[in-house]
């Protein structure tokens, strides 16, 4: 069975062909990275418009890499939600019109299933599985038992993981995305905790809380002279030493959260064989190397997919399509967006 996956959720205008024998034959994308880099963020218009303009290209290209045609495709599967509403419309009836006119299934699929099943991908993933799943709009810890059969244990009650970083990237005056200079950063001042940054006060709870951890970045800035908080505004340059300093410091706080849920979440499931690191925060070579450690000493199996699988990709929603399709979860055509 062929699998043609879409994903439009945000500003990537993405196009796979997953096969339930051969795994993924084909993922592509087109980023609107460049075009959203001036206006500082994404601009909801701006990135439907795009969606437009590149997902009939996308699937062209994912097709003609997988090397099938369009009749060969034998269903649809598209994200739903959640997304831009406009973003994910495009991508909707695109996908709707395709189904109708090749008379085959149509599959909605929710993009954080999509993450959630990234690490599937590329391994044999056991269950039951514990996935944390950290980007730029969501921070989740799952406790997965099957295919479809899963349960949030936490989600963030404010920012996301990916956001923090991001934030804090731009006040020391870096463009979006901000994780993988922090990264860089971090890593030249090697790793070492300046700071210590809040960890969170209920240790035991699986919910997350990255806005306090953002404010005490603030307010070190602002202790070091460099940062009015009133305005929001530099007073004076933020020097490169400060800069190591904090996202050392940051980076070490985060991966001292990650390690601390993944540890609860272990102690209140002792049956799970597996944890996974997913989503584009998981492009961090040292989250993924610590958590990666923590597993390992406890006997646990650790996935955590290549960087094209972490980041928006529609391989993942391809392979959520696939195992619906197996379980004969279709949608019709009045299916929404959300
Ligand atoms: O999954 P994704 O591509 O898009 C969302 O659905 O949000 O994730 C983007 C996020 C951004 O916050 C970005 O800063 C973060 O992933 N990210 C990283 C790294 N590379 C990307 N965070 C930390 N370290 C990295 N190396
Ligand atoms: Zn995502």
């Amino acid at each position: 069975m062929n699998i043609l996956g879409i994903e439009t959720s945000c500003d990537e205008s993405a196009a796979a062909v997953y096969n339930t024998d051969k795994g993924v034959l084909s993922s592509e994308l087109y980023s609107q990275i460049e075009i959203q880099k001036e206006f500082g963020g994404v601009i909801p218009e701006v990135a439907s418009r795009s969606h437009l303009d590149k997902i009939d290209a996308m699937v062209k290209k994912a097709l003609e890499v997988a090397k099938i045609s369009l009749q060969e495709i034998d269903a649809v599967a598209v994200t739903t939600k959640p997304g831009l509403p406009g973003s994910l419309l495009i991508g909707l009836n695109f996908a709707k019109s395709l189904a109708y006119s090749l008379k085959i299934p149509l599959i909605g699929v929710n993009h954080l299933d999509g993450h959630a099943f990234s690490s599937f991908l590329e391994n044999d993933v056991p269950f039951p599985h514990v996935c944390l799943t950290a980007s730029g709009g969501h921070t989740n810890i799952y406790l997965m038992e099957d295919f479809g059969k899963y349960q949030i244990l936490g989600t963030t009650a404010d920012d996301a993981a990916g956001e923090c970083m991001d934030k804090v990237a731009k006040f020391m005056g870096y463009p979006y995305p901000g994780g993988p200079v922090i990264e860089r950063l971090a890593r030249e001042e090697g790793f070492v905790d300046h700071y210590k940054f809040p960890r969170g006060k209920n240790q035991q709870d699986l919910r997350f809380s990255f806005s306090g951890l953002k404010t005490a970045v603030l307010y070190k800035l602002a202790e070091e002279k460099t940062f009015d908080l009133k305005t929001k505004k530099f007073i004076k340059p933020c020097d490169i030493e400060l800069k190591r300093k904090i996202a050392s410091s940051l980076l070490v706080c985060v991966k001292d959260i990650f390690i601390k849920k993944i540890k609860v979440a272990l102690e209140l499931y002792p049956q799970v064989k597996s944890v996974s690191f997913v989503g584009g925060v998981a492009c961090n070579k040292y989250l993924k190397e610590q958590l990666g450690n923590f597993c390992k000493e406890r006997g646990i199996q650790f996935f955590s997919p290549t960087p094209k699988f972490c980041t928006d990709n529609a391989a993942m929603i391809a392979y959520v399509g696939h195992y619906k399709a197996q379980h004969k979860q279709f949608d019709d055509l009045t299916l929404d967006i959300f």
